[in-house]
């Protein structure tokens, strides 16, 4: 836990990330129920967000063709606008007046739906599976932080994608300068070996808890399994020694750089984003308008295809701005990534896309 932002100091260990974010709902409500604020019902949380496939977190998760099919069985949420520069930062607004815009956007929400009865404000602090790495701009989770202190809702990062190292910190909220009350993080939290994931929470959340009813009323059969905890325990051993988060930066760096060289001319590559091993290049069929490329053409599953042909794994996914039109190609390769093999990253991928797109 002393690797955990300020404040942050116990775990509930589950075994991914769906399970994590469950587990963080629930103890979010459950929070409000202990302090005597039973009337908090309300989740916000953005679109074009993923926190998972379970119910509650598909009913959190903000876009549109995930959700579709399932709408009539999911709890109820509301959504707000995701912090998307490329696409939603106006002509000739500056990064902190989108910030301000956006936390009143939350403001706003609060007040519509009673400022004693929202919950919690959910996001990913480096947008993932949805979006193709994209973080926030400067400013916006310090005043996102300061819009939910003013009404007493809970701030739920969601670093199951972008945290345990991926942007280049352990916790990829530590780049925002805020503390959360609670974080969720699975994936590289086992290393891609074992099931596993943690609910990360303040010890206010604990002490009300433990002052209150002493139990959180939740849990599966495989909560704090001893397998999993251990792996996850060598996992964050090995990803905190001397050199992997200097690395992590410096092949981002490396693989940012080569990006931008390879593609950054590309009539069809609109951005380049991202931080750490954790980047991302938006499709468009238009560099000028940013028009996106007809979705019908499925550009992002014959990249995915090109590449695999190559011997490069990436996540090309569509449905970029609105869950139906969009094309991006997510990278995330391994902490211990060589300079050579990023270079070969680069190569297969821009020969994937100019395969597909001349
Ligand atoms: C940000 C985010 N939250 C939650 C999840 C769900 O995690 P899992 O697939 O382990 O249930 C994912 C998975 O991609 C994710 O990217």
């Amino acid at each position: 836990m002393e690797l955990a932002p300020e404040g942050i100091d116990h775990v509930y260990l589950v075994s991914g990330g769906s399970e994590a974010i469950e587990a963080a709902l629930k103890m979010a409500r459950q929070y409000f129920v202990e302090i005597g604020q039973p009337r908090r019902r309300h989740l916000i949380a953005r679109r074009q967000s993923y926190h998972g496939n379970t119910l509650g977190a598909l009913a959190v998760g903000g876009n549109e063709w995930r959700r579709r099919q399932f709408q009539p069985i999911l709890p109820e949420t509301h959504h707000v606008s995701p912090c998307y520069a490329y696409r939603f930062m106006e002509d000739g607004e500056a990064p902190e007046a989108y910030a301000a815009r956006l936390a009143q956007e939350l403001e706003d929400k609060i007040i519509e739906l009673g400022t004693d009865q929202v919950i919690a404000f959910v996001a990913e602090p480096v947008v993932g599976a949805t979006l193709g790495a994209v973080p926030a701009v400067a400013d916006y989770f310090r005043r996102i932080r300061a819009v939910c202190d003013r009404y007493g809702v809970l701030l739920i990062l969601d670093e199951v994608m972008c945290g345990m190292g991926r942007t280049g910190t352990i916790f990829a909220c530590e780049q925002e300068g805020i503390s959360p009350d609670i974080i969720t993080v699975a994936k590289g939290l086992g290393g891609g070996y074992q099931a596993v994931g943690a609910t990360l929470l303040s010890g206010r959340i604990f002490n009300a808890f433990r002052d209150g009813s002493g139990f959180f009323q939740h849990g599966h059969t495989y909560v704090g399994h001893p397998i999993a905890a251990a792996a996850a325990g060598k996992v964050v051993e090995i990803m905190t020694r001397p050199g992997m988060m200097d690395n992590v930066n410096a092949m981002g760096a490396r693989l940012h750089d080569g990006l931008v060289a390879a593609l950054g001319q590309h009539p069809n590559v609109g951005d380049i984003r991202g931080r750490g091993l954790f980047r991302g290049i938006e499709l468009v069929a238009d560099r000028g308008t940013k028009e996106p490329l007809d979705p019908a053409r499925k550009t992002h599953a014959q990249i995915k295809r090109a590449a695999m042909e190559r011997g490069l794994i990436c996540y090309p996914m569509g449905g970029t701005i609105d869950g139906r039109r969009g094309d991006h190609v997510l990278l995330a390769p391994p902490y211990i990534i060589s300079a050579d093999e990023v270079d070969m990253i680069v190569e297969r991928l821009t020969d994937s896309i100019r395969a597909v797109l001349g």
